[in-house]
Formats: structure tokens, C-alpha cells, sequence
């Protein structure tokens, strides 16, 4: 078994949505400024009683659908998240709870809105290890409870769901390679410091962030990481049917397209319908198009996520 093959995609979104209407009522802002500035119309927002590792279990179950797999065919767990149920026990353990299995291991990963393509990355050293044939890696944030609605310029962009993708053990080419990156010296342009100390919260609780240092960094790796991926891979850009971005705002998914040389018409986007889900936005857009028939099986798919840390990579992906 040479590959790791994406064998099915499921998401989940909350029933709730927030539009850029609801927004004006909360802050001082206006539907036409963050449609212009971000392309977002409107996002979901998980129920009060509702959890990130509930969104991952429905994200789960209707990946598992498509495969037509039975739960205790997974024989490990990857949950990316930043918005944990818990510090412990992981989202990930709970989430195998949920399924009513036993798997070899399960484990949450965090590295913000990079963070399935960094689970991703790690399934796939896990498959072609021999460690593991059917992987469950899942991409869920709550972002809604770590934002300030109070603060117009971070609560307008994020949203609520769960993205899941079954990656099995194959013959035929699958992942056909994978790039991460980090650089800490960026640390504090994007962070969420709140952290449990002696039984109260240090830090900020909520999402800070320098919008226009995040958007420079976030088009510039994107774009070096996508070329250097593919150079290396040795297949050119134009070879690629599809591109599954992060989607943290229009513009940079523009910027990104056309420092590439990729037109809009070959990216994938939902960050109108959905804004940043932060881990889980990159296999809510793949599922999206999977099942809408626009991404089918021989196409060439490049993945692309960044985010805080200063986090970023990208996944080339035969389907
Ligand atoms: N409504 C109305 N006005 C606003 C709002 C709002 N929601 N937010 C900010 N403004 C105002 C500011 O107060 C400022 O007013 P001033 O000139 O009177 O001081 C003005 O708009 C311009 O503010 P900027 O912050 O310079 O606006 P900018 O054009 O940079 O847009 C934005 C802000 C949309 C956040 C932009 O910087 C951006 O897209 N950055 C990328 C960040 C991103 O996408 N983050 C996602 C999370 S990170 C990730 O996923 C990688």
C-alpha cells in the first residue's frame, strides 16, 4: 500500500445563522463594508448546548456514510481544533466516544486554521508507516465562543462547523505529497492567549488580531508554499483542476489565485456562506464541492491552509 487515498468527505454545519443584518445590530459596522472586505454574507453558530466534538461526531457519521463504512472500521482519530471540548480529555477521545468505538489511538491537534492540513499531513506519514489503513481526520471549531461580539473587526469573519475526510490505505495515488511550515517570530499577530491558571482565566479569552499583517503573511506563504509543493511533486500549477483554500476572506483567496496564475473559476470558495471556520473550513469547502459533483475522482485537488502561529501548508491530492 504506497498511498494514503481520500475515500470519503462529510461535514456539518449548526442550524443557527448569523448574517451581516444581525451583525449591524451588534456592532458598529454595515452588510456592504464586510461583504466588500471580506466577501462573508452570513455564518453558522453552534447551539448553546452544542460542542465541538458534536459537530465532529455529525461530520464523522456522514463521511462514514459516503464510504458506506461502519464506525469501527477506523482504526485512528485526528481531530484539529483550536476550540476543544475540554483540556482534557481530547475532542478527539470524546468523539470516539460518540462513535461507540475503540481505535488504536486518538488524538487532537492543534495549529489554528492550518490545523487539517497538519492533521492531514500526519494521517498520511501514519498510513504510508503502516501504522494505521483507515484514518477519521476531522477539522471542527466553535470559533463563536472564543470571539468578542464586540469587536468589529475580528467578529464579523468567524463561524461555527465540522469538516471530516476518511483517509485509507490504497494502491492507487492518493496524497501525492504534502508541506507544512511554521514560524513562531509571527506569533503574536493572531492569538487567543486565555488559558485556565490556578482556577481563573489569564489572558485574553478572545480572538486578537492584526487583520493587515495576517492578510500579507497569508497570501505570500500561501502562494510559496502552493508553488514549492507542486515544483517538488513536479506537476504544474495548471495541471490543477481544483484548489481548496482556507477560507478566511475573499480577498486573500483572490490575491493568492492570482499570484499563482490560477483563475477564481478553480477555486472553491464558502467563506459567504460559511466565513472562517478556522480548522474545519478547508474539508467543509472539499465536501462541499465533492458533493455538488465539481471535484470528482482523477481530479487534481491542491489544499491550502494558514493560520495563527504563523502556521501554513498545502495538500496535493489525487481523487
Ligand atoms: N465594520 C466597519 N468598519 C470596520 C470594521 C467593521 N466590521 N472593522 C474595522 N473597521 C474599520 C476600522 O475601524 C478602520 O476604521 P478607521 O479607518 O476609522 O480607523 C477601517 O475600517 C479600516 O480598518 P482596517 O483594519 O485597516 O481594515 P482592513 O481593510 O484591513 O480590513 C480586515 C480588515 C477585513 C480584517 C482585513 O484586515 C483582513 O481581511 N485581514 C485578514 C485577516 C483574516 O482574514 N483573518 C482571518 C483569521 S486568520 C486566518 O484565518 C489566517
Amino acid at each position: 500500500m504506497k498511498y494514503a487515498k481520500i475515500v470519503a468527505t462529510g461535514s456539518y454545519l449548526p442550524t443557527k445563522i448569523l448574517t451581516n443584518k444581525d451583525l449591524e445590530e451588534m456592532v458598529d459596522t454595515s452588510d456592504e463594508w464586510i461583504i466588500d472586505r471580506t466577501g462573508i454574507r452570513e455564518r453558522h453558530i453552534v447551539a448553546e448546548n452544542e460542542t465541538t466534538s458534536d459537530m465532529a461526531y455529525h461530520a464523522a457519521l456522514s463521511a462514514l456514510n459516503q464510504a458506506n463504512m461502519q464506525p469501527d472500521e477506523i482504526d485512528l482519530i485526528i481531530v484539529a481544533t483550536s476550540t476543544p471540548d475540554s483540556v482534557f480529555p481530547s475532542t478527539a477521545c470524546i468523539l470516539q466516544n460518540k462513535l461507540g468505538i475503540k481505535t488504536n489511538g486518538s488524538i487532537d491537534l492543534q495549529a489554528a486554521c492550518t490545523g487539517f492540513i497538519y492533521a492531514l499531513t500526519t494521517a498520511d506519514c501514519f498510513i504510508k508507516s503502516g501504522m494505521a489503513k483507515n484514518i477519521l481526520v476531522v477539522g471542527s471549531d466553535s470559533m463563536s465562543r472564543i470571539v468578542d461580539y464586540s469587536d468589529r473587526g475580528t467578529c464579523i469573519l468567524f463561524g461555527d462547523g465540522a469538516g471530516a475526510v476518511i483517509l485509507q490505505a490504497s494502491d492507487e495515488p492518493g496524497v501525492l505529497g504534502n508541506e507544512i511550515h511554521a514560524d513562531g517570530n509571527y506569533n503574536s499577530i493572531l492569538t487567543c492567549d486565555g488559558h485556565l491558571y490556578n482556577g481563573e482565566i489569564k489572558g485574553n479569552p478572545f480572538v486578537y488580531m492584526d487583520g493587515q499583517a495576517v492578510f500579507k503573511l497569508a497570501v505570500r506563504s500561501l502562494t510559496a508554499v502552493s508553488k514549492n509543493l507542486a515544483e517538488s511533486i513536479g506537476v504544474d500549477l495548471a495541471q490543477i483542476n481544483w484548489i481548496v483554500p482556507h477560507q478566511a476572506n475573499i480577498r486573500i483567496l483572490e490575491s493568492t489565485a492570482k499570484m499563482l496564475g490560477c483563475s477564481m473559476d478553480k477555486v472553491i470558495t464558502t467563506v459567504d456562506k460559511h466565513g472562517n471556520t478556522s480548522a474545519a473550513s478547508v474539508p467543509l469547502a472539499l465536501d462541499v464541492a465533492v458533493r455538488d459533483g465539481r471535484i470528482k475522482a482523477g481530479d487534481l485537488v491542491l489544499l491550502q491552509g494558514v493560520g495563527a502561529g504563523f502556521s501554513w501548508g498545502a495538500s496535493l491530492i489525487r481523487f
